[in-house]
């Protein structure tokens, strides 16, 4: 995972590097640290924990050393780590110093066991436990060799086995920045309109400097300086083109707006990112009967429509998405969907039929796991579907086609409205499949319209209260168990991930009808069971449930119509979906459902004390497996 960024050109670097990585924050955060140029030296500030104290270190340095003003600084690279080779310490944090070597790394060197007894034999002295470190030799030995920056870097991957991105700097070439990537680690560049480079494993450092952005593609060596970027083949050195993407995100999409937290605000935008994927989804101008759900790619639609079956997949909430859509694809469109969990299915021997569609969900579009098995379907021959939040991610340009959830950026760790995009994509295809099949589904379609207006009434008002008045009165509690059946069982297991992620709180999400297979042997009062009940054609099963659990004491919190008494009675606690969701059809209840159970998480992390937006251990951006 971690996070890197570079810069050369005309700006103070110091400050672009800074904001950078508390950007980039989420991809990893136990260390962190930038190297810069003063004069003919590359200084180098690096502390263990937050971004924050490597910002008060760089402060004291320009206040203490002399001549150490920081506006003059035009050049450097900056890095945050997620521990993989190493503990968290300021030793293993990078940027990583061999000789005038300097460099920060993101990605996993696999033969780096072998590399280092080779380095060490060489003469060479690894001052920290990292991986990353062992790179910066090679790139050393290579220039002492009389390889240029760039050549170095190039030929240093010759040794390496594994995917990584990396930017070096030199003291024998200061003005460069080299970036190279092989395989899955992502790599953002872009010209500085005012003269210079900033290249990035995501987009949003570079957004206040320009939004004309080149994604790094695998297998790419890309040179800044204050005159801009060139990319070279990583293999043969040869000079290449490469793209320019405009973004449409922008600078206020990346704060947190008077929110408390990225996770609050994100949880709130979830209105807008539903009608903004609609919208990016769908060609309004093609709407009406036969089709009300027709795609505005025409490639996506044609890969949905000659698919035999769909075989989703997908890592943690993403999966939970993908096992939405299957109960919707299946029911509207009867078409067979399976739902796998891509770190599973990449090492199975999995039995796909010639026109099975293999559909990927990824909101960050750079999950190790989902993409090899984008990969591994690709070599099989089959077709290939991402569904991503990112453009130009990864997912996005190895998949077939793709399908872009527009949820904005989202920089909570924890996954909330590219959750709920993801779930109003998956119905969009069932509806779509549906309708092509004869199905008469624009009462689906007028509904949906309706969703992000009841939800926007409700979020910011009764529902957050009531999640923060319920939260108070469980917080004590030991453990919590979600239940939910049908369209609201990927939901208890979503709420019980989600509060295990940012409360620490132990967690399960089941499915009602489970409960007697062996989890009931937990219930006792130490215990809240958190049941998802909304009128549909599962609530009376539910409800039966609910006694079960209430039989052995535990504490129910029920989240249902506000108009069902029956269920407020039964339960302790009690949260009520938004007045007018009972009118549409059941299908909607999990885009209700989702931001309570969010809210719910939120509050209790909250009374825990927990850091909601960065939660331990945790990157948001998965790209090693
Ligand atoms: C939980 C969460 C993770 C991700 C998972 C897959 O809140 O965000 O479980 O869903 O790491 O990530 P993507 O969707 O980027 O492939």
């Amino acid at each position: 995972m971690c996070g890197i960024v570079g810069y050369a050109g005309k700006r103070a670097a110091v400050d672009i590097l800074i904001r950078g990585l508390k950007r980039l924050e989420y991809r990893g955060y136990d260390s962190s640290g930038i190297a810069f140029v003063r004069g003919d030296r590359i200084e180098i500030i690096k502390s263990e924990g937050r971004i924050d104290n490597v910002e008060k270190m760089a402060a004291k340095f320009a206040e203490t050393s002399p001549g150490g003003n920081l506006n003059d600084v035009h050049f450097g690279i900056g890095h945050t780590r997620w521990a993989t080779h190493g503990k968290p310490t300021t030793q293993n944090a990078h940027p990583h110093r061999t000789g005038h070597v300097v460099l920060v790394h993101n990605g996993i060197i696999e033969n780096y066991q072998e590399l280092k007894k080779k380095l060490v034999a060489r003469g060479h002295q690894p001052q920290s436990e990292t991986d990353s470190e062992l790179f910066g030799f090679l790139v050393l030995e290579e220039m002492e060799k009389g390889a240029s920056l760039m050549n170095g870097v190039r030929l240093a991957f010759d040794s390496v086995e594994g995917a990584c991105s990396v930017v070096v700097m030199s003291e024998r070439e200061l003005g460069v920045l080299v970036g190279a990537r092989r395989g899955g680690s992502p790599l953002v560049a872009a010209i500085d309109p005012e003269g210079g480079a900033i290249l990035a494993s995501d987009a949003q450092p570079l957004i206040d400097i320009t939004r004309e952005v080149i994604f790094v593609e695998q297998g790419d060596v890309v040179v800044g300086d204050s005159k801009g970027v060139h990319f070279f083949d990583l293999k043969s050195g040869a000079p290449i083109q490469r793209k320019t993407t405009r973004l449409d995100w922008s600078v206020e999409t990346l704060s947190k707006q008077g929110f408390a937290h990225y996770m609050l605000k994100e949880i709130h935008e979830q209105p807008t990112a539903l009608v903004d994927t609609f919208n990016g989804l769908l060609d309004l101008a093609k709407r009406g009967d036969p089709d009300p759900f027709p795609f505005a790619d025409r490639e996506v639609a044609k890969l949905l429509e000659s698919a035999s079956d769909i075989v989703l997949i997908a890592c943690g909430t993403s999966w939970h998405a993908a096992l939405l859509g299957k109960y919707w694809i299946e029911r509207w469109a009867g078409v067979r969907v399976s739902v796998e969990l891509a770190s599973e299915f990449r090492y199975r021997q999995p039995v796909l039929a010639p026109q099975s569609l293999v559909i990927a969900l990824s909101q960050s579009g750079e999950t190790a796991d989902t993409l090899a098995v984008v990969r591994q379907v690709n070599g099989l021959g089959n077709k290939t579907m991402g569904i991503t939040n990112v453009r130009g991610s990864t997912l996005s340009r190895e998949a077939t086609a793709v399908l872009y959830t527009s949820a904005g950026p989202e920089i909570g760790v924890a996954a909330t409205k590219t959750f709920s995009a993801q779930l109003l994509s998956l119905l969009i295809i069932a509806g779509h499949l549906g309708s092509k099949k004869g199905r008469k589904l624009e009462p689906v379609f007028d509904e949906l319209l309706r969703v992000p207006h009841l939800l926007a009434g409700e979020l910011a008002g009764t529902l957050a209260s009531r999640a923060h008045a319920v939260a108070k009165a469980i917080a004590g509690y030991k453990g919590f168990f979600f239940i939910g059946r049908g369209y609201s069982f990927p939901i208890a297991l979503e709420g019980a991930l989600k509060l295990k992620e940012i409360a620490y709180v132990h967690a399960e999400g089941y499915a009602g009808g489970e409960l007697k297979h062996g989890p009931i042997a937990m219930i006792d009062p130490n215990m809240v069971v958190v049941v998802l009940a909304p009128r549909d054609s599962w609530r009376e099963k539910t409800l039966s449930n609910l006694e079960e659990v209430k039989a052995r004491g535990a504490v129910v919190l029920a989240i249902g119509d506000p108009s069902d008494e029956a269920l407020k009675q039964a339960s302790h606690h009690w949260i009520a979906l938004p007045e007018g969701a009972r009118e549409l059809d059941e299908c909607w209840a999990p885009f209700f459902l989702s931001p309570v159970v969010q809210l719910l998480s939120y509050e209790l992390a909250l009374l825990k004390g927990t850091d909601v937006d960065k939660p331990r251990n945790l990157a948001k951006s998965v790209t090693v497996e």
